[in-house]
């Protein structure tokens, strides 16, 4: 076979070398060329056609294409399934991301064992040997008869396993271990992660085969992260959560065959992971009594709310420039929201450093987290608790308006369910008629919120 050509592609602006530079002589940008595999106009590897008969495809009109629902089949785990958009797809790309050590080869091996008994499958890793694999299942409890393992890392072997074999789901483990012929880079780099995907995704679409990559989260450098690979795959899920507590969220952050931010919480046992069921109490820290600087809101997480503890420390700063931390909540949104408290609600915190947190390790994207991460601060800073069984949820504006938040009636219904007696909230947000136990205060604008609560202190 002839050695397929290769050439440098800069990621900044595309330009395109023959050898290796530190520097891309178009633009100048450092460390940007990657090696791509040059693709001569007859024979594009991403074309079924035969070479020579150039065919192009039909130009239709929608109304004539026949809309077929996609089949579904479930994973036997339900907080996976549920991330997924109710299960897996046939010739479905799914891309599992996450730092190493959360759990990405755990929950598969479990997910491939369960579809093991009806289906045939196949588990491709590049990371752990046979025995290795084999001693997890064990340790896991699950049966593992039917599964199907290969310990290789060369993808032009795994192609022809898949051809061979013709699993309905395989699971590649991991997507920076494979490498593929064609290109002379190392494995992990940008260049072999793409073509690998690249590749894996066109046999999937081919065979109806459903694939599932995993990707490390790294920082940046030596190994391309999963990210490079988001725009190839139909689904996209990350693990999140704090290695050191037991538990792990997967979040859907893209999925052509379902609704995106979907979440499955997960616990780390002894027996691999389990998910769970009704999380909305996971993330609230136990306090015997309400103490400063902490506030909890409900955050919509898909179609489940969620109860999250926000903890905010604020202390006088030794340094010129005052800190601003933020761990799980947008720190960018962080300097805004203390701007707002200072311009619309006269609370000054130029020099204090401020901490925050989102407790449990989940990560909150959502603006109707501003309100409790202000009232967070607010508290600290007065060294005065918030009223016990507050609750709160709500956008804030650069304005000082408190905007609402979708879906206010279920977070509400949530946290009365789970005991929460008192909810500061939009004033648009405000239901028509009473939550049981739950008093409702609807505000307006930041300044208002705030003496609202200094009402109860
Ligand atoms: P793993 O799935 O190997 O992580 P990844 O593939 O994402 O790198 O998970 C490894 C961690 O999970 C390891 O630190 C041990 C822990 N673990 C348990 O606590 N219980 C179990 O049953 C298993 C299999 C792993
Ligand atoms: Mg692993």
């Amino acid at each position: 076979m002839a050695k397929v050509k290769t050439n440098y592609t800069c990621t900044e602006c595309g330009g395109i070398s023959n050898k290796w530079a530190g520097q891309c002589p178009a633009c100048a940008a450092w460390n940007t060329l990657v090696e791509t595999v040059v693709e001569s106009a007859g024979n594009n590897r991403f074309s079924s056609q035969p070479q020579g008969l150039a065919q192009t495809a039909p130009v239709l009109s929608l109304a004539d294409i026949e809309a077929i629902d996609v089949p579904r089949f479930g994973t036997g785990i339900e907080e996976f399934d549920r991330v997924l958009g109710g299960g897996l797809v046939s010739g479905g790309v799914v891309l599992i991301g996450g730092d190493p050590g959360i759990g990405k080869s755990t929950l598969l091996l479990q997910a491939l064992a369960n579809l093991a008994r009806a289906k045939k499958v196949l588990y491709v890793s590049g990371e752990e040997s046979g025995s290795q694999i084999a001693l997890r299942a064990k340790r896991l409890a699950v049966d593992a008869h039917e599964l199907k393992l290969q310990a290789e890392i060369q993808l032009e072997k795994i192609l022809g396993t898949l051809a061979d074999l013709k699993p309905e789901v395989a699971v590649i483990d991991s997507i920076q271990t494979m490498y593929s012929d064609a290109l002379t880079s190392a494995p992990g780099s940008v260049a072999q992660v793409r073509e690998c995907a690249a590749q894996l995704t066109r046999a999937a679409k081919q065979s109806g085969v459903t694939i599932i990559m995993v990707g490390h989260v790294t920082k940046e450098g030596a190994l391309a992260g999963p990210r490079v690979l988001e725009h190839i795959v139909d689904t996209v899920l990350y693990f999140e959560g704090d290695t050191h507590s037991s538990f792990r969220l997967v979040r859907a952050i893209k999925n052509r065959f379902g609704a995106v931010n979907e979440l499955g919480v997960f616990a780390m046992t002894e027996k691999g992971l389990k998910g769970v069921s009704n999380p909305s109490a996971l993330f609230l820290s136990q306090h015997d009594n309400p103490v400063p600087g902490s506030c909890v809101m409900v955050t919509q997480e898909g179609t489940r709310p969620l109860l999250v503890e926000v903890q905010a420390l604020v202390d006088s700063s030794p340094l010129p420039n005052a800190r601003r931390l933020s761990v799980g909540l947008e720190q960018n949104r962080l300097a805004m929201l203390l701007a707002v408290m200072h311009r619309h609600a006269g609370v000054a915190a130029f020099d204090q450093d401020v901490f925050i947190n989102a407790v449990g390790g989940v990560k909150i994207t959502e603006p109707a987290a501003d309100l409790a991460v202000l009232l967070a601060i607010h508290s600290s800073m007065r060294s005065k608790p918030l009223p016990r069984g507050l609750v709160v949820f709500g956008e804030v504006g650069l304005a000082g308006e408190i905007r609402p938040a979708p879906r206010g009636q279920e977070r509400l219904r949530e946290a009365a369910k789970l005991g929460f007696s008192m909810a500061l909230i939009p004033k648009s947000n405000a239901p028509k008629q009473q939550i049981e136990g739950l008093k409702i205060i609807g505000v307006e604008r930041i300044d208002e919120a705030l003496n609202r609560i200094r009402e109860y202190e």
